[in-house]
């Protein structure tokens, strides 16, 4: 019986941290063993190196950005040592699709030395809209969560486990990443826009230089973005007096786009077990 699970997550507006805490904890519940948060959201918790044992359940999550795992977090999850322990990737996306996010972290956790069980892609409110999959995951969601751990204590007290890793959707080879397209349908680059702050009503209190998972923010000016933006949103999103905020035409051409697209259905959560 594992000793311990572990609920391994980035997030940048919480959805995964949400989901990935539930899951691992619940699990770990069920099981009658410790649980233990492992959040590699800050910068400097990826300097420092973690090692599992076979005895370990790791729930390891991410958001989903143009549908893989986070290419920023790439380098990282490959220093991640599995060492046998059961490994359950998911991921977490903005009602659009989860396309080859999942199975390129259920790959990663493999090469990492995990053997993977079981995995899921749950919904979760698009980082860069407050309506697109709004409030998600929601209790519905959570539903689908409890089932979800239920199906891994099961099989992990049956001791009936594949040797193969869990079968989950998506392509192989994996497909490019997702391209956001203009309002003429031609393809374009966002990855250099930042956020601005409104200096009329930003507090200088410090919590988006603190908490910017790629500490791109200047904390003596935060007006000044001085490294990558992966508009994870968090500053925009969790500042205490809305002070941060994107103008970029085609950022907000995207984000419209989407809500327009995908905001009219409710997009399912995926469980692999
Ligand atoms: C740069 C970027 C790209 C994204 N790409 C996708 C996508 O391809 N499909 C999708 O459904 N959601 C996409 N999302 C939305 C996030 O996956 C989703 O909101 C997730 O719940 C965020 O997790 P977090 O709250 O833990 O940060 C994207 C978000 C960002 C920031």
């Amino acid at each position: 019986m594992a000793k311990k699970v572990y609920g391994m997550f980035f997030t940048g507006t919480g959805t995964t941290e949400k989901m990935v805490t539930y899951i691992a904890k619940e699990l770990a519940k069920e099981l009658g063993c410790d649980y233990e948060p492992y959040d590699f959201t800050l910068p400097a918790v990826r300097k420092t190196f973690k090692e599992y044992t076979a005895d370990d359940i790791v729930v390891l999550g991410t958001p989903v950005i143009a549908g893989r795992v986070p290419n920023l977090l790439l380098k990282y999850l490959d220093t991640i040592v599995g060492n046998g322990a059961y490994g359950i990737p998911v991921v977490l996306y903005g009602n659009r699709n989860f396309d080859d996010a999942l199975i390129e972290l259920r790959n990663i956790m493999e090469a990492d030395g995990f053997h993977t069980i079981a995995g899921g892609a749950f919904v979760g409110e698009h980082s860069f809209s407050r309506t697109l999959g709004q409030g998600r995951p929601d209790e519905e969601d959570m539903a689908v969560a409890a089932t979800f751990v239920s199906k891994i204590a099961e099989k992990v007290k049956s001791g009936n486990i594949d040797k193969e890793p869990i079968e989950v959707e998506g392509c192989t080879p994996i497909r490019p990443y997702y391209t956001p397209r203009d309002r003429n349908g031609n393809g374009i680059d966002i990855r250099k826009v930042k956020p601005k702050t409104d200096m009329s009503i930003c507090t200088n209190c410090g919590f988006c230089a603190a908490n910017c998972p790629l500490g791109s923010i200047n904390p003596e000016n935060p007006a000044e973005i001085t490294g990558i933006c992966m508009k994870c949103c968090k500053c925009v999103k969790l500042c205490p007096v809305q002070a941060k905020y994107f103008d970029d035409e085609g950022y907000l051409y995207h984000k419209t786009e989407l809500e327009e697209m995908y905001g009219g259905r409710r997009a399912e959560d995926k469980i692999f077990y």
